[in-house]
């Protein structure tokens, strides 16, 4: 692996505000693991020439809630969540139980993943052990970090879709001994029950045990719309609330990543946050179904870690800077407005903490991976201007270098 040097403009988020410095001229410098060495402005008389002329530096892009197997169904829109899910959804994965299928669709959505300027996942696979095989192959051969899971269901979806838990929880073995780790940690498997209302009581116990002997990441959604919530309700009787469905069967702690969080009391908050548990926050996709709006405000007044979901493909689009955009938006329709900076920082720094990432991703420090990205961006943009037209001009200029850990994500 080539020790990179690098010169031009850079953001380099904030270690304990949400927030960018924005370093008109610095040269980062990366050693053959792929670690940032030095960091600082570019010293006089350096002789470096500017690496890419026109391009603004930043840490990649983390997509903390991303559906693998609906690349090709973004942007359909056939109702809410669970309409959606039945007409739009379960047909689409359906057909990843063929295994061209999926490694055609896995080469496209790394590709996605690439050209929006994202370099680490969090991924919901596909039900299906070999597509979601074939999903980590593709994340292995693009050089992207991630994790990703089988989808867990055996209810309430279409046949092809639902497996048993003794045979979902062997594949997930299998799938961990084979991709779990796989370079230096680069990839990892992380426990995925779909959700609550698409598992049995069963399933849920034991996708949380196997977390625990493994001691794997979790994710899954979480009071996404009020159908939803009504569903689980009537699933699972006797149960506190939503969070505490999961929290029974051992899903729930620090290392889980929950998925929208939008219809959650003032109760379920401080549980959360009391919980160590992060959310992943999905402000495009929640429009997109009408599921509702987030109350981010909750989080951030509690110290929940937050990252930022595409959420595809209820999300419109892989760009996490039109997500970006969406979660100002719903920011302000709650009456609590956050800066395009702060929607950036938890699409870099935010998510790689949501994702148990902070020692190896997100800051540009020595010691961190160089994980980083080259946008386009029209000349002479003062620090405010870069921060609005990073967040609310996604189509605007494109991504250029894309960097894991100083090698080419390709
Ligand atoms: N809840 C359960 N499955 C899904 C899904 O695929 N997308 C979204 N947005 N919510 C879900
Ligand atoms: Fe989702």
């Amino acid at each position: 692996m080539p020790a990179r040097t690098l010169r031009g403009r850079f953001l380099r988020p904030r270690a304990d505000q949400r927030t960018f410095d924005d370093l008109p001229d610095a040269l980062l410098i990366s050693d053959e693991t792929g670690r940032i060495v030095s960091f600082e402005p570019t010293p006089p008389g350096s002789g470096v020439p500017v690496t890419l002329p026109g391009v603004v530096w930043m840490p990649g892009f983390v997509d903390a809630h991303v559906h693998f197997p609906q690349t090709r169904v973004v942007g359909r829109s056939s109702g809410g969540l669970l309409t959606w899910l039945e007409r739009t959804v379960f047909p689409e994965e359906a057909r990843f139980d063929r295994g061209a299928y999926a490694d055609e669709v896995a080469a496209e959505f790394c590709k996605a993943l690439i050209t929006h300027g994202t370099t680490t996942a969090a991924i919901y696979g596909s039900s299906h052990p070999l597509a979601t095989s074939k999903l980590f192959a593709a994340l292995d051969r693009s050089n992207l970090r991630a994790m990703a899971g089988l989808t867990l269901m055996d209810r309430g979806a279409p046949p092809v879709l639902c497996m048993p838990a003794d045979t979902a929880l062997l594949a997930c073995e299998a799938l961990i001994e084979q991709w779990h780790g796989v370079d230096d940690g680069r990839l990892r498997f992380c426990v995925t029950p779909r959700f609550a209302v698409s598992c049995t009581p069963d399933l849920l116990r034991r996708a949380g045990a196997l977390a625990a002997r493994y001691d794997l990441p979790v994710q899954t959604h979480l009071s996404e719309t009020l159908d939803e919530i009504a569903a689980v309700a009537q699933a699972f009787p006797g149960h506190a609330s939503y969070l505490d469905v999961y929290a029974a069967f051992g899903l729930v702690g620090t290392r889980t990543v929950l998925g929208h969080c939008v219809h959650l009391s003032a109760t379920e908050w401080d549980a959360l946050a009391a919980s160590g548990a992060a959310v992943a926050h999905c402000p495009d996709s929640n429009a997109f179904l009408g599921s509702g709006v987030m109350s981010l405000a909750d989080a951030t007044a509690r110290g929940v870690r937050v990252g930022l979901g595409t959420d595809v493909g209820a999300g419109r689009s892989f760009s996490l800077r039109r997500t970006c955009a969406a979660a100002y938006d719903a920011a302000l329709s709650r009456g609590a407005r956050i800066g395009p900076d702060e929607a950036l920082w938890l699409a870099t720094v935010g998510g790689a903490r949501a994702l148990g990432l902070e020692a190896e991703v997100g800051l540009l420090e020595p010691g961190f991976a160089c994980d980083l990205a080259a946008h386009d961006v029209p000349a002479g943009l003062d620090t405010d201007a870069l921060f609005d037209h990073l967040a609310f001009r996604a189509e605007v200029g494109s991504v250029k270098n894309v960097y894991v850990r100083g090698r080419r994500a390709v």
